[in-house]
C-alpha cells in the first residue's frame, strides 16, 4: 500500500477507536461505522462531489453549456425521477446477461500470458478489463472499443488536481462522446436491441421518460462510475490475494465462494475509500451542530475496519460469515452504487477464472500504488507470477 496512505489509514483506524468524528482540511471526516451510514443516509447531507473542480478553482463559465446536472450529484426530487427511471436497467439481471461475456473477456486477456506465467497484471488485466464491458452494456460495437477507451481515460482525467490546465481536454472528449451518444441513440430508436442504451430508452413511468440530454449523461455517468473503479477495485483484490496464496487457492477450488471473496475484497480495502458531502442547512447529528454549508467526509475505509460491526477486521478471511450489514465501499443511501450489481458480477466471474488460470500467484516485484488524489485509488503496476499453462 502507498506509504503515507497505509499510515493515514491506520491514524484514521486508530482515531475512529476513540471518537466518532475527526477534523480534516476541509471541515470532518466521519470514522465509524454507524456514522458513515448516518451521513450518507441522511438526505440534508447533499453530495459534494460535483464540487470538487469548484473547489479547484474552475468556474461555471468554463464549463459553458456542458454544466449540467448528473445523477452523481443531483438531489432531491432531480435525483429521484432520475433513480427510479434509470434503476431497471441496472438491475442483477441486467448485469447477469453479460455474465458470458465478461467470462470471454477475461479468458482472451489471460490467453497471451497463461504460458509465460508472469504479467504486469494491471497493464494486461486490469486496466483493459472494463471497456468491452461497458461498450457491450451499452451496446456499441467493437470497433469503437478503442474510441471509448481514449475518450474513458480524458473524461477521467476529471479526478486530477490540475483541472484548470486540462478542462479543455476534458471538454473535448465529451462533446465527442455525446456526440456519439447521441449517433447511438438514433440507431437504437429505430431498431431496439437487448442492451441498456434500449432499456434506458424505453424506460419509462407514468408517461415520464429521459430526455436525450439525459441519456448522454448517463452514458457518461456509467463511463465515469464504471471504469476506472472496477479496474482498481480488481488490481486491489489481486494485491490481496498475492499475499494471501491460501485465500486465492480456496477460491479456485470453490468458486461458489467468488460472492463472498468479491464483498471481503471490498471491505478490506475498496477502490473508493471515502466520498464528500456537505450540509445543506445546519444539521445536528450525535449532539454536533454541523452549520449549513459544512464539508464532511465520510471514511468508508475507516467503517469497514469497525470491531463493533466486522468481528476481527485485519484478518482478511473470504469465508467471513455476513454479519448482515454490508460494508462501505458501495456507498449508502439514495446515492448508493447504481452499478452495484454490475460491478459484483464482474469481479465475481474475474475472480473464478484468474484463480483458476493464475494458480499460487505471488508477487514478483514491488507494488506500485497510484497517488491518492480525489476519489479512486489503486495500484499502477502489479508484478505477479504463477503457475504457467492453465
Ligand atoms: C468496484 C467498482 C465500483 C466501486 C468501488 C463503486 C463505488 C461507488 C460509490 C462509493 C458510489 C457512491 C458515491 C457517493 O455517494 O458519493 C458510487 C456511485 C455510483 N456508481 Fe459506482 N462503483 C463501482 C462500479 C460502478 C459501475 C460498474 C458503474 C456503472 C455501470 C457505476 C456507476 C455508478 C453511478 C452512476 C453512481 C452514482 C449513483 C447516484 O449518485 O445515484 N459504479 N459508486
Amino acid at each position: 500500500m502507498g506509504h503515507n496512505r497505509a499510515e493515514r489509514q491506520q491514524q484514521l483506524r486508530s482515531a475512529a477507536k476513540e471518537s466518532w468524528i475527526a477534523r480534516n482540511e476541509i471541515g470532518f471526516s466521519v470514522l465509524t461505522y454507524e456514522s458513515v451510514m448516518g451521513v450518507l443516509r441522511d438526505k440534508r447531507w447533499h453530495s459534494a462531489t460535483g464540487l470538487v473542480a469548484q473547489m479547484q478553482g474552475i468556474r461555471d463559465e468554463d464549463f459553458g453549456r456542458r454544466r449540467r446536472v448528473s445523477i452523481l450529484n443531483a438531489e432531491g426530487e432531480v435525483h429521484v425521477r432520475l433513480r427510479r427511471l434509470v434503476a431497471p436497467a441496472f438491475s442483477p439481471r441486467s448485469a447477469d446477461r453479460l455474465r458470458p461475456f465478461m467470462r470471454e473477456v477475461i479468458n482472451q486477456l489471460v490467453d497471451p500470458i497463461a504460458a509465460k506465467g508472469e504479467a504486469e497484471i494491471v497493464a494486461d488485466i486490469c486496466e483493459p478489463y472494463p471497456i468491452p464491458i461497458i461498450c457491450e452494456l451499452l451496446g456499441a460495437p467493437k470497433e469503437d472499443w478503442q474510441l471509448f477507451s481514449r475518450l474513458a481515460s480524458d473524461i477521467l482525467r476529471i479526478f486530477s488536481d490540475n483541472l484548470i490546465e486540462i478542462m479543455p481536454i476534458i471538454i473535448a472528449a465529451q462533446d465527442e462522446l455525446n456526440e456519439y451518444t447521441r449517433g447511438l441513440i438514433e440507431q437504437r430508436r429505430n431498431v431496439p436491441l437487448d442492451d441498456l442504451l434500449t432499456d434506458l430508452i424505453k424506460s419509462e413511468e407514468a408517461g415520464d421518460k429521459l430526455t436525450t440530454d439525459e441519456l448522454e449523461m448517463m452514458v457518461e455517468a456509467v463511463i465515469v462510475g464504471g471504469t476506472d473503479t472496477t479496474r482498481n477495485q480488481l488490481g486491489l483484490a489481486l494485491a490481496i490475494f498475492a499475499e494471501h496464496p491460501q485465500q486465492w487457492e480456496m477460491l479456485a477450488n470453490d468458486p461458489s465462494l467468488a460472492p463472498r471473496a468479491v464483498e471481503e475484497v471490498m471491505r478490506f480495502h475498496g477502490a473508493v475509500g471515502g466520498t464528500i458531502r456537505f450540509a445543506s442547512e445546519d444539521i445536528e447529528y450525535n449532539g454536533v451542530l454541523f452549520p449549513k454549508g459544512t464539508f464532511m467526509s465520510t471514511s468508508m475505509a475507516t467503517g469497514n475496519f469497525d470491531a463493533s460491526v466486522f468481528p476481527t477486521p485485519e484478518k482478511f478471511d473470504i469465508t467471513r460469515e455476513p454479519v448482515g450489514q454490508p460494508h462501505l465501499s458501495l456507498g449508502a443511501g439514495i446515492h448508493y452504487c447504481l452499478g452495484a450489481s454490475l460491478a459484483r458480477a464482474e469481479l465475481q466471474e474475474a475472480f473464478v477464472l484468474l484463480s483458476q488460470r493464475m494458480p499460487n500467484l505471488a508477487l514478483n516485484g514491488p507494488v506500485d500504488y497510484k497517488p491518492t488524489g480525489v476519489g479512486i485509488f489503486g495500484p499502477a503496476s502489479l508484478p505477479v507470477r504463477f503457475d504457467p499453462g492453465h
